[in-house]
């Protein structure tokens, strides 16, 4: 979590940190902060609140100074307050850092007895202080990796010197950490996407390793302080743009792109001439993956869950699922025939990269799934699908969630191809229905004004639930998240079959209950539990798919009926209304709906 920026020019710095703030946002946003350095001053501004609460802030304004350093916070340690805000910084040291110290308490002891006065609540301060005491003995180098050395828990970090005043140095273990080279400037970031609207020549920290950046030369140093040379990449253009355009918010503009990014990942893996599905390079052969294990969070997971679903039904892997921050501390006993598969949008969330790490260290297969190529997770894994959507800002997942769940149908597929348990011409005929998913998924789309009148109901509600089974249920977890993220009603997804064994006992008059039960197999049975609730006083909103036979069930408060495609294909459309949902209950409650409260979009702590 956290965003931080360095820039260090031949010219003032302010403005462009302001800016690259506001795109790192996402990233965390209760409070933001600057530091500069001029004419031997440290010059810190910071402020509660998002980053335009810091542009409005009267001392911005005339921040001089060619080098300096920004941070957007998503409070871990100390309330979020101008004070816990960063930089922090002591009488000759400035610091932003993105992570937890795990032993900051132990280090704060021993500084203050050493006569260091701190002025926060947070974890960071004790970074601030420790680099002063360093420098009080050794020089900078040596200063920063003995520093490193003594910290504990995870950190990427900007720092700046107010006798050093030509450097930032940057470091990194845990959390993410860029820079990048720019004519006369170069920059630190906590993750590309800070960076490209300035440079598309980047190069990524590795853990344990920092940097020392001028405006004109960059050096990098290992754990031990040691210089060490490292690659420049040069990123990826991306054709869908990271502008809302005339879109009200990110989110709405996402929902609508998704015909687009369907059709996109469609064209990256599909042939059309062979009706064939191409995975370039996929370095194991089919013989070796017995077991597939797929590990997300959040929305990730839910793609994930969903995709269990999938690979059951194509191929006869044992499938598993895990949740990141479960997987990571159990005890796993790993298999060489396994395949290990790690969805996430940003390919940084702290808990999925550690769970990749592990299985690094168990000598595993891995393969990411990710949206953003560059990230950590991408980098790390033996192999890598990309989804292909294009940036996505708003912090709720959409148009990621059904890029996930696109490439993990197609895998599955090629699975059950491969491993000769999905009979050709069915191979063929599911290549076929995916080429008319993104229209489908455009028409759905039109759903707007039944939803928008929906949501009222939800918003008035104290609580709902999203039922679903089969191909259903994860979509009604994903439905119920939306709902929760965006606009902070209590919503709970659960198997409709489920119900029965102790949430019905939730279910009161007048209670809004969305119900997937497209006509797929499992429809009597949903449309049996549908009944059940609604004779107990729910509202149901039923969800189903277009199909000549009416319903038959009495008293549905609502239906909306999506477009028509194979079974497994469903849930893709399905989610659309749900996404509406969520979008148009907090568009009514004036939430801030691409940074929904207590939240962020990359979660780089645990
Ligand atoms: C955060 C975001 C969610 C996202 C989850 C996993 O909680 O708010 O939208 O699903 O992280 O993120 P990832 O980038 O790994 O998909």
């Amino acid at each position: 979590m956290c965003g931080i920026i360095g820039i260090s020019s031949d010219k003032p710095v302010s403005a462009s940190i302001i800016n690259s703030l506001k795109k790192l946002e996402y990233r965390g946003y209760d409070s933001a902060g600057i530091a500069t350095l001029s004419d031997g001053n440290i010059n810190e501004v910071k402020s509660k609140g998002r980053v335009s609460n810091l542009e409005r802030n009267f001392d911005i304004k005339n921040l001089k100074g060619n080098i300096g350093i920004g941070h957007v916070r998503w409070a871990t340690h100390g309330i979020p307050n101008s004070v816990n805000a960063h930089p922090h910084s002591s009488h000759n040291v400035s610091v932003v850092h993105n992570g937890i110290i795990e032993n900051s308490t132990i280090l704060k002891k021993d500084l203050i007895n050493k006569g260091h006065n701190f002025k926060s609540q947070t974890d960071t301060e004790v970074i601030v202080h420790l680099i002063t005491e360093n420098l009080k003995t050794t020089e900078l180098e040596e200063a920063i990796t003995k520093t490193l050395n003594q910290l504990q828990g995870s950190f990427a970090l900007g720092v700046v010197f107010k006798d050093i005043p030509d450097l930032i140095v940057g470091a990194r273990r845990g959390s993410p950490l860029a820079v990048g080279y720019g004519p006369n400037e170069n920059y630190l970031g906590s993750d590309s996407y800070a960076l490209k609207s300035m440079t598309n020549k980047i190069t990524y920290l590795n853990d344990s390793e920092f940097c020392i950046i001028k405006k004109n030369q960059i050096n990098f140093f290992n754990d031990k302080g040691k210089k060490i040379n490292k690659k420049i990449l040069e990123l990826s253009s991306n054709e869908l743009s990271s502008e809302k355009g005339d879109f009200k918010h990110f989110m709405a503009k996402e929902i609508e792109e998704q015909p687009t990014t369907v059709k996109t990942g469609i064209n990256e893996y599909i042939d059309n001439v062979n009706k064939d599905i191409n995975i370039f390079n996929f370095p194991w052969k089919i013989e070796e993956i017995k077991s597939i294990t797929l590990i997300g969070c959040g929305t990730a997971y839910h793609s994930c869950l969903m995709a269990k679903y999938w690979f059951e039904e194509f191929t006869s892997l044992d499938v598993n699922i895990d949740i990141a921050s479960e997987f990571r501390y159990r005890k796993i006993r790993f298999k060489k025939e396994s395949l290990y598969i790690f969805v996430s949008q940003s390919g940084e969330t702290a808990d999925t990269y550690a769970a990749l790490d592990l299985c690094k260290k168990n000598k595993m297969k891995t393969c990411a799934v990710v949206n953003v190529i560059e990230s950590s997770i991408a980098r790390d894994s033996n192999f890598v699908l990309p989804i292909h959507c294009g940036p996505e800002i708003g912090v709720a997942s959409t148009k990621a969630f059904l890029g996930q769940m696109l490439i993990l149908y197609i895998l599955a597929l090629k699975f059950g191809s491969l491993k000769n348990e999905i009979e050709k011409n069915n191979y063929q005929e599911k290549i076929n229905d995916l080429k008319n998913l993104p229209s489908l998924i455009e028409k759905t789309l039109l759903v707007d004004n039944d939803i928008q009148n929906a949501s009222s109901t939800f918003n008035d509600a104290k609580g709902s639930m999203f039922l679903g089974r089969g191909f259903s249920y994860p979509i009604a977890l994903e439905g119920a998240l939306k709902l929760k993220e965006l606009s902070y009603v209590h919503a709970e997804g659960y198997p409709a079959g489920e119900m029965k064994h102790g949430p019905l006992a939730l279910i009161e008059e007048g209670m809004p209950v969305v119900v997937l039960a497209p006509r797929d197999s499992y429809y009597k049975k949903t449309i049996s539990n549908m009944q059940e609730v609604i004779a107990r006083g729910a509202k149901v909103l039923l969800i189903t798919n277009k199909s000549k036979d009416e319903v038959i069930s009495e008293n549905i408060w609502e239906t909306i009926e999506v477009e028509n495609t194979n079974d497994d294909l469903l849930p893709f459309l399905l989610t659309i209304p749900l996404q509406k949902l969520a979008y148009y209950s907090a568009l009514k409650k004036g939430y801030d709906i691409d940074k929904p409260r207590n939240l962020a979009k990359s979660v780089t702590v645990e």
